[in-house]
């Protein structure tokens, strides 16, 4: 999967819009993610996932970071985000299915906080880029 010039611009310039908020964006992405798709919470039956709560800033954070270096190594997101898959294929093994769930959550996120910049190119890139970095952080399962 390649990205267009068009495309790389509209995700970086979003990451860059993101990049000073990514606790709070990330806590709000898990937050909307646990609430609408309550199933997902099992994974995370050793944190405190109440709003606002420590542990949802800090792990929101860790996705979004990852999430940032994936977005500035557009042409080589296997290689950036590797230990994240291996971590994800061989200790997690997450469903694979949630990663469509969590992607959507972080999208809702983004509209909500950049209505103006998240247009429906801009929201079309950032869904097949969250298309990609799923499947890299599952591309390590047996
Ligand atoms: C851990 C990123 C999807 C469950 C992590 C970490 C990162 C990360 C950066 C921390 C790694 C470390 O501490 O070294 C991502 C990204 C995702 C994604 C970028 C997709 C965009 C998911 C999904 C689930 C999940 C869909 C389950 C619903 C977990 C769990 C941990 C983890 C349970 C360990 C948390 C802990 O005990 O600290 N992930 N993740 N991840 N992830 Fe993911």
């Amino acid at each position: 999967m390649t990205f267009s010039e068009a495309e790389k611009a509209a995700i970086t310039g979003m990451w860059a819009k993101i990049a000073p908020h990514t606790d709070s964006i990330g806590a709000e992405a898990l937050e909307r993610l646990f609430c609408c798709f309550p199933q997902t919470k099992t994974y995370f039956s050793h944190f405190d996932l109440c709003h606002g709560s420590k542990d949802l800033h800090s792990h929101g954070g860790k996705v979004v970071k990852a999430i940032g270096t994936a977005a500035q190594h557009l042409d080589s997101i296997d290689s950036a985000l590797s230990t994240l898959s291996d971590l994800h294929a061989q200790k997690l093994r997450v469903d694979p299915g949630n990663f469509r769930l969590l992607s959507h959550s972080i999208q809702v996120t983004m509209a909500v906080h950049f209505p103006n910049d998240f247009n429906a190119c801009t929201q079309a890139a950032w869904d097949k880029f969250l298309c990609k970095v799923s499947s890299v952080l599952v591309s390590k399962y047996r």
